[in-house]
């Protein structure tokens, strides 16, 4: 069953070549440069009508609905906000009717994410999710949504599921980008990029021998920083999240230049800052980051491009993946930062698949 991995979440990490392109077959149309969904049950026009979405998940899923935000704000020029399910549940935030709700969860039976939902639909909104397992509870009571086709994820820690749901929402920016604005040559660009990002990960995948020697010099450490920005942002909480629920180290996700407004003060010789800067808008905006870090002392593990010179030149530590547009770079960086805390955890001695005091589905609130 686990195919000659030690654990579930290495075979898992493992399968994302696989279970990336899982989520793309059949939906990628050239012809009129779109993405297309089987369940969306809701027609053009309806979609066209949407004012608003509101993006709703709990932990892992949350993070990519981060992703999904600037994804669709990038594609879709549509305002985009992401709300914890545990406080959309009892919030009652002014919305028009036109607002769209999209839940996006592995398991589809997480029980805040489900009440959300309910919430939402009780009060008139077209409701959609994003979802691992056929038939869940989320799935069943959703108006349409798009499954991700990743296969059965045991590991606790979601992996596999993290980068699917990314794949999902970039192809549900591109949908509703081509209902708006969003030219036939930009759809057929993405398309272009999207198609390229199987191998992409597959490479990514050529970090673990990396990754396995940076987790030696650092597992000991109590605490690290992880920062990133723009599309990189919500890749350094998922980061963050991964070392710490299966390594039980002290780990956190900021937006890079969030840190000198206070974690900064956290940076000594035994706080690895885990810096997600590939090439893009900002990139020179993270190496000054960055060098505010090493001027403290502060041991920069950094996630950059195979080409990259200026940010590996600053850092301690270099985990090169390979370069893909910006919307991309959450997918193919997220890949090193399992493979760190897999093998952090497993340096030392925990049980990476079922990590202590957690659930693979929280069905209580
Ligand atoms: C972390 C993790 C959890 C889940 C969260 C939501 O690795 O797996 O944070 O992402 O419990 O679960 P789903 O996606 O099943 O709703």
């Amino acid at each position: 069953e686990l195919g000659g991995y030690p654990h579930y979440m290495l075979k898992e990490i493992f399968e994302q070549p696989e279970s990336i392109r899982a989520a793309m077959r059949g939906r990628l149309d050239r012809d009129q440069a779109t993405a297309v969904f089987g369940g969306l049950n809701l027609d053009a026009r309806r979609l066209r009508g949407i004012d608003r979405m509101i993006l709703t998940a709990c932990g892992t899923s949350w993070h990519s609905g981060l992703v999904g935000e600037y994804m669709i704000e990038e594609f879709a020029r549509l305002p985009v906000e992401v709300e914890y399910a545990s406080e959309l549940r009892y919030r009652n935030p002014p919305l028009s009717s036109d607002t769209l709700l999209l839940a996006i969860t592995q398991s589809g039976e997480t029980i805040d994410t489900l009440a959300a939902m309910r919430e939402m639909k009780r009060k008139g909104h077209p409701v959609l999710a994003i979802c691992n397992v056929v038939g869940s509870s989320i799935a069943r009571e959703s108006d349409g949504g798009v499954y991700l086709h990743a296969g059965p994820e045991i590991g606790v820690a979601s992996t596999k599921a993290y980068t699917s749901q990314c794949v999902v929402l970039a192809l549900l920016a591109l949908h509703l980008g081509r209902l708006r604005h969003l030219s036939y040559e930009a759809g057929l660009r993405i398309i272009d990029e999207l198609e390229a990002l199987p191998e992409a990960v597959e490479r990514a995948l050529e970090s673990n021998d990396v990754a396995r020697r940076i987790a030696g010099l650092y597992a000991s450490c109590e605490n690290f920083l992880y920062l990133g920005r723009q599309y990189n942002f919500p890749t350094a909480l998922e980061g963050a999240l991964k070392l710490k629920e299966i390594s039980y180290i002290h780990a956190e996700g900021y937006p890079a230049a969030e840190m000198k407004h206070g974690p900064i003060a956290l940076v000594d010789e035994a706080t690895p800052s885990v810096f997600i800067v590939p090439q893009g808008g900002v990139y020179d905006k993270v190496i000054a980051n960055m060098e505010e870090i090493r001027a403290r002392g502060g041991p920069v593990i950094a996630i950059v491009d195979e080409q990259d010179e200026r940010a590996s030149a600053i850092a301690t530590e270099v985990i090169r993946v390979p370069a893909v547009a910006d919307f991309l770079q959450p997918i193919v960086t997220a890949i090193p930062l399992q493979l760190l805390a897999y093998h952090i955890a497993v340096l030392r001695g925990c049980d990476v698949d079922k990590p202590r005091n957690l659930a693979k589905s929280v069905t209580v609130e």
